[in-house]
């Protein structure tokens, strides 16, 4: 039989790229799709030094050429697909009022529309093969921070989707879950954190999720036992959606204690 095969979306760096590492290191065939050609490549080359097959695919999720394109490639050099993973994905800040129409437009293209347009075309393959998707959500889906409101309204609406793809593929045998991790130190994140003016995590930081432990519960979702967790969350996120408030998880219990 030939060995499984994934795509993931923004798997140039950070989330992804953790992801694509651990699908690999679990016997994967893997094409790290991302934007960003040069990252793709270099995602790729990384995953062959591990001893895996893979092709980097250069792709915009928010646009469905380029998925035909994307999925066409994959489909030719590997003869089949088992797997989605949608994570690209962009984190801007801002409330109703101070989110501008175009800041909104693009952060639901490519959070929520980049992923049911991968969806969308690649369920004739997933279909054959049983496959599985899954969705890189955030806390953010359920538990509102302030600030954050094109963010928190994609994740959410991704949510409904992941629940609505899972319904709808019951008869075909695809699942489609998210994962939710928590505060990632990543390349995106650091730019965000230096953004505002804190180049790095707060001093003291602590239960960062790592990329690693968001590829971990990715391998295990797409394991057959994994495969019974269907259109639902599940959180890698040291208890953050649990709590009121990101401080008392991320911050050391001296500076969390004001919080409480
Ligand atoms: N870092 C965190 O703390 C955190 C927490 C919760 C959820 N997430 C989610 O995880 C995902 C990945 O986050 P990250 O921190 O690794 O981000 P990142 O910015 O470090 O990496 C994102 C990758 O996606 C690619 N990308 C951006 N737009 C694209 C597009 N239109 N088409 C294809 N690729 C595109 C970028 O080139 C980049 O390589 C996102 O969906 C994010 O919302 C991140």
């Amino acid at each position: 039989m030939s060995k499984h095969v994934a795509i993931v979306t923004g798997g140039g760096q950070g989330i992804g790229l953790g992801i694509a590492r651990a699908l690999a290191e679990a016997g994967f065939q893997v094409a790290p799709a991302d934007i960003d050609p040069d990252r793709a490549r270099s995602a790729a080359e990384d995953l062959k030094s591990r001893g895996a097959e893979a092709i980097p695919l250069t792709l915009d999720v928010t646009d469905v050429a380029s998925w035909s394109r994307a999925v066409a490639e994959v489909v030719d050099r590997f003869g089949r697909l088992d797997v989605l993973v949608n994570n690209a994905g962009i984190s801007p800040r801002g409330t109703a009022e101070s989110t501008d129409e175009a800041l909104w437009d693009r952060t639901m293209a490519i959070n929520l529309k980049g992923p049911w347009l991968g969806i969308k075309t690649a369920m004739p393959w997933l279909r054959q093969t049983r496959g599985a998707i899954i969705n890189i959500g955030s806390t953010r889906a359920t538990r509102p921070r302030r600030g954050m409101v094109a963010y928190g309204a994609s994740k959410a609406g991704l949510l409904g989707l992941t629940r609505q793809v899972a319904v709808d593929g019951l008869d075909d045998g695809v699942t489609c879950t998210m994962v939710a991790p928590g505060w990632v130190d990543t390349p995106g994140e650091r730019i965000i954190q230096a953004a505002h003016g804190r180049p790095e995590f707060p001093e003291g930081t602590r239960n960062l999720i790592t990329i690693e432990e968001v590829g971990a519960a990715v391998v295990y979702l797409v394991s057959p036992p994994g495969r019974r967790v269907n259109g639902d969350i599940v959180y890698v996120d040291s208890g953050l959606h649990a709590s009121d408030n990101a401080e008392t998880v991320h911050l050391p219990p001296q500076d969390a204690r004001g919080y409480t």
